[in-house]
């Protein structure tokens, strides 16, 4: 299943963006530029032509924050939202009471390693495993700790897939093209190849929202997943 990023500042702009692709897209993900820039409005502006949230604030905080954040976000009602896992498994756990405390079915994602991260960076802050393992480890510690699934570089579906079940949620961003793109993605798929490694969601911002043609943009990724 395909998700929009909208990563704009601009409340007109992700209206028009999400009036050119409601009719094929279902979900947008909003993030931390959008809902910083235009606040909880942009969520009822989506919701209101019939589509649904991915809240994708990365939350990684001490547990008690995070907890309240969790379930502050949860009264708006999102499919999904983010939380760090590099946060820990305490943190991971007071996510899920913060949700079940608000009485909500919003799914709960951990964001294991960045899909911008690639070895080297990992070992400039001290990650000396492989990305594999890194993630593995990250994504384990979700499950265990009661998330619904994991945000991951559709290079690791493959190997998580195997390890978390058929039920567990792997959303997947990073999704390129077959031709070069020259942004800060750095483990990227094309799509595809990301839904047969075991992607159940894909997230594509950029190629999609910065094309001529963003409908046709989505059409032409639609196509390849279905
Ligand atoms: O434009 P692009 O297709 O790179 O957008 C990918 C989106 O997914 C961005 O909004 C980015 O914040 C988000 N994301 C990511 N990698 C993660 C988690 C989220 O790229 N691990």
């Amino acid at each position: 299943m395909l998700i929009v990023a909208i990563d704009t500042d601009n409340l007109q702009v992700a209206e028009e963006l999400v009036d050119k692709l409601v009719s094929v897209v279902k979900i947008f993900k909003v993030g931390s530029q959008l809902f910083t820039a235009c606040g909880p409005q942009v969520l009822q502006m989506i919701t209101q032509k019939g589509a649904q949230v991915f809240l994708d604030l990365k939350f990684h905080d001490i547990p008690h924050t995070v907890s309240h954040a969790v379930e502050a976000a949860c009264r708006y009602n999102p499919l999904m939202l983010t939380i760090h896992t590099l946060g820990g498994s305490q943190m991971l756990r007071a996510a899920v009471a913060g949700r079940n405390h608000a009485g909500s079915s919003t799914k709960l994602l951990g964001v294991t390693i960045l899909t911008s991260l690639d070895k080297g960076q990992l070992e400039e802050i001290g990650l000396s495993a492989s990305v594999n393992e890194e993630v593995l480890c990250l994504a384990q510690m979700a499950q265990g700790a009661g998330l619904d699934g994991v945000v991951a570089s559709p290079q690791e579906a493959g190997l998580l897939r195997p390890s978390l079940g058929k039920d567990f949620i792997i959303v997947c961003p990073g999704i390129r093209p077959s031709g070069p793109m020259d942004d800060d993605q750095r483990r990227t798929m094309q799509a595809k190849n990301a839904i047969a490694a075991g992607a159940d969601y894909l997230v594509v911002g950029r190629p999609i929202t910065q094309s001529p043609d963003p409908l046709a943009a989505a059409n032409k990724i639609l196509e390849e997943i279905v």
